[in-house]
């Protein structure tokens, strides 16, 4: 065989090898030992298209159904292209959709163009309240989101769910916020999860993946129907971002157990303090939906805003957050830099707080640190 031909050509994987480190399978092409196998290549086989997942896509699958309880889950390129997924496969012309009304931003547009544009009814809900009033006879999904992730409110998932028992709606919750190990939606019986892969099990800032994951006790006929959509959308996420991914799964318990502890040290010392007027942190019992939280989770990620008086002006909060030194200023979160973000008041959830609060996304940095960078930023931008 000429030089060139054999350059072309993989060889067989080393025989006796076997690493420690997740490996990268990538294909567009793949390969079937003959043209009998080609009959029934769909998209449930695993390997007959590089476009239904590599072994590295199907390994990150099954660890993340299998660290959240799920059935099946699908990997896609961003945590909106898993809400993207879940709404294009579930909802059709004349459907009723409810949203709770502190929904991630990006879904919130979905919502309001495309869903909407397809003639499919979306509205938004309360989610410190209650569902009945908001029910229709067309209504055939209800999104949560708890916490919401930049004013944190806690929903009562058990009280939600028992609204609409017996009914012929489908539940699906963005669980970002617990990376899939804080709550646990199907042991509530909601029947879809979702998260930002980007956030916590990638948790280095460096990769943007979703996933889909349905409940145990969900049938057959909504795997199909999502993995059909999964399909004609071609939702293909990166082997390469697979293997980050596999990687901060290794992690993950430790990373979060960490983050966490440090943001609530950080959240504590500064409830009381004089410029601030609101600490929005779930394990704090001022914050709405403690209770629930404190029932339904195992403990607080690394996420919380703060809100100032009054009497700051907008100013001062892009002062406070401009001098800040160890956070960067950054919408995603998860990773080991901790990460700040202020919301302008037309930001419809931060509305009743005006241009006064500010989100932390806490990383691995010394709390004490932190700490004194938060103290500094306010002195500098004169907040009292
Ligand atoms: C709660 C929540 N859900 C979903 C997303 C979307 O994730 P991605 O950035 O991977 O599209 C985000 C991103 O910030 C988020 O905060």
């Amino acid at each position: 065989m000429d030089w060139r031909s054999k350059l072309l050509h993989p060889d067989a994987p080393p025989a006796g090898f076997k690493s420690l480190a997740p490996s990268t399978h990538r294909a567009s092409t793949t390969v079937f030992p003959n043209f009998a196998a080609t009959a029934d290549a769909t998209w449930q086989k695993p390997y007959t298209y590089g476009i239904y997942g590599t072994p590295t896509t199907l390994d990150l699958s099954q660890r993340i159904a299998t660290m959240t309880g799920g059935s099946h889950t699908f990997i896609v390129p961003s945590g909106q292209a898993g809400i993207a997924l879940i709404n294009l496969a579930l909802l059709r012309p004349g459907d009723h959709v409810l949203i709770p009304d502190t929904i991630y931003g990006t879904h919130r547009d979905l919502m309001r163009q495309l869903i909407t544009q397809l003639h499919i009814e979306a509205t938004f809900y309360n989610p410190l309240g209650t569902l009945s009033a908001h029910l229709r006879p067309n209504t055939r999904l209800v999104w949560f989101e708890s916490p919401g992730s930049v004013t944190m409110e806690v929903q009562n998932i058990p009280a939600l769910m028992e609204e609409l028992r017996g009914k012929d709606i489908l539940t699906v919750i963005d669980d970002t916020y617990s990376a899939g190990v804080l709550f646990r939606p199907f042991d509530h019986g909601i029947d879809i999860s979702m998260q930002a892969i980007s956030k916590y099990i990638g948790g280095h800032s460096d990769l943007v993946l979703g996933c889909v994951t349905t409940a145990p006790h969900t049938d057959h006929a909504l795997y199909l129907k999502l993995g059909d959509t999964f399909r004609i959308l071609g939702l293909t996420a990166s082997p390469d971002d697979c293997t980050l991914a596999l990687r901060g799964l290794q992690t993950l318990s430790v990373r979060l157990a960490a983050a966490a502890e440090s943001a609530l040290t950080l959240a504590r010392a500064l409830e009381n303090h004089p410029a601030i007027a609101i600490v929005l942190h779930p394990s704090l019992p001022s914050n709405p939906g403690h209770s629930s939280f404190m029932r339904d989770f195992t403990g607080p990620a690394a996420l919380f805003s703060i809100v100032f008086h009054e009497h700051t002006t907008r100013e001062q909060t892009e002062a406070f957050v401009d001098a800040l030194r160890f956070f960067m200023i950054g919408y995603s979160w998860g990773g080991t830099t901790s990460v700040v973000m202020a919301y302008p008041d037309d930001t419809r959830i931060v509305a009743q707080h005006g241009p006064r609060l500010v989100r932390f996304g806490i990383g691995l940095e010394y709390t004490a640190d932190l700490l004194e960078d938060i103290h500094q930023a306010l002195a500098v931008a004169k907040i009292s």
